[in-house]
């Protein structure tokens, strides 16, 4: 009996856990049924992929939606629809909206209103404060829920946590790894005075690399001593790449393609389009996050998609919010440090698939194998192309990214065996689905 499937993807090159190979895979009901020679088998519907190369789906474990409360920026439709177009096929999204989502209503509001409008599966962090944190068993294995998210200094909104007391109530309590925005809230305050007014490039040296290390380092000591397992977020200088190789049993480190990619030199070029916190810094920094890739002390890439509009942007700095996009754009500039040899294809995908499930426990995403959950990022490692504003779907139509030309390109999304994204075109109505955590089962 031949074999037949709902989807049938032929000829690609197939990146998992055998290495780099021409295989066929087979999708029925969603999920993985067979990776191999299938020759003889048919389906439903069958891509031809030979020349392209199949990544499992790319998880992005930190954008900001905006939805609910500041939907003029950004809403969960047109944020997942700008994740799709880039190839990211799962979004773990910030608690920073309005309502602050820390409470198990505002967590159940934003799954429904996610369920079937976002174009890619989804969670959302929850945010730990010191009025919520005898919730916080509960509140991180609810349904939807990626974990616990603690701002240590004060960013886009109200979320704070500056104090270690705090930060130790909290750890107390997770049992899932949380996550940290860790910059010292007492330095930032100290040196407010540093900003210069119209020059974003001031912002790293207020938000210096101090404030992050020594927020950093206060995290590690209680995380240490509550036996905690902490995510420390975008991480911007290469004095925490080198403190945290020390800690790697329990502490995890993101790394994003903008402190990878850009520098203090593009301030002159971008302005406030390069404002975000932790800011870019000098490329000192960017070379000591690209050891931290090379030595595998980064574990995940995250995007930290953080949209704010122009006419927000254009505000003279420091009014200026601090943001950029970034979950349409991750593919194509980390497939550029591909081709340009700064890391293989390989540790891309142990970055934005196998590193995300391994930390947060995924249920069945993150990695090729049958029975897994049919998630691909379907790339032309060799297509040469310019990202434009125009291409952007986020809602503020915008990338720090405009104009640059970058050799590999996402060709297709491919989210529970469904085609949502082929050649730019959103291919499928919006069926997104909480994602689901080996922790919260059951
Ligand atoms: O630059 C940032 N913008 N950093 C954050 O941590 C928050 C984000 C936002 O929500 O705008």
């Amino acid at each position: 009996m031949p074999q037949t499937f709902d989807l049938l993807l032929r000829g690609g090159a197939v990146v998992d856990h055998n290495g780099v190979g021409l295989r066929d895979i087979g999708v029925t009901a969603g999920k993985i049924a067979a990776i191999g020679q299938l020759g003889g088998a048919s389906a439903a519907e069958t891509i031809e992929v030979s020349g392209l190369t199949i990544l499992p789906g790319v998880i992005d474990t930190q954008v900001h939606f905006r939805e609910p409360g500041l939907t003029h920026k950004e809403d969960l439709e047109t944020g997942s629809r700008a994740a799709v177009l880039g190839g990211v096929t799962a979004v773990f999204e910030m608690p920073n909206t309005n309502p602050l989502t820390t409470s198990a209503e505002a967590l159940a509001d934003k799954v429904s209103r996610a369920h079937h409008r976002m174009h890619c599966d989804f969670a959302f962090w929850v945010g730990g404060t010191a009025d919520n944190v005898d919730q916080i068993p509960e509140l991180e294995r609810l349904p939807g829920a990626a974990g616990i998210k603690v701002f240590m200094g004060s960013s886009t909104g109200s979320l704070l946590v500056e104090d270690d007391a705090g930060v130790e109530a909290i750890l107390r309590q997770t049992r899932r790894r949380a996550a940290f925005h860790s910059e010292d809230e007492p330095r930032l305050n100290e040196r407010k005075h540093l900003r210069v007014e119209n020059d974003p490039a001031s912002h790293p040296v207020w938000r210096d690399e101090i404030a992050a290390l020594k927020s950093t380092q206060r995290l590690i000591r209680i995380a240490r001593s509550c036996g905690a397992l902490v995510h420390v977020l975008h991480v911007s200088t290469g004095e925490e790449i080198e403190f945290l190789a020390g800690h790697k049993d329990l502490a995890s480190v993101e790394v994003t393609p903008h402190h990878l990619t850009l520098s203090a030199d593009d301030y002159a070029r971008l302005g406030t389009k390069l404002q975000m916190n932790p800011p870019v810094r000098d490329k000192r920094h960017r070379e000591t996050i690209w050891r931290g890739v090379a030595e595998s002390v980064a574990d995940i890439l995250g995007s930290d998609h953080a949209p704010h509009t122009l006419e927000e942007k254009a505000k003279p700095y420091p009014q200026s919010p601090s943001g950029m996009t970034g979950v349409q754009t991750l593919v194509p500039i980390m497939l550029d440090h591909v081709a340009a040899g700064r890391l293989t294809i390989e540790r891309f995908v142990d970055l934005t698939s196998a590193g995300p499930a391994r930390l947060f426990g995924i249920a069945g995403k993150g990695r090729i194998a049958v029975g897994y959950d049919a998630d691909f990022t379907i790339v032309d490692l060799k297509r040469e192309a310019v990202i434009e504003d125009r291409w952007i779907g986020s809602r503020c139509g915008w990338t720090p990214y405009d104009g640059k030309h970058v050799t590999g390109w996402p060709v297709g999304t491919i989210v529970r065996g469904a085609r949502v994204m082929w050649e730019g075109e959103i291919a499928a109505p919006a069926t997104g689905e909480a994602v689901r955590f080996w922790q919260a089962l059951g």
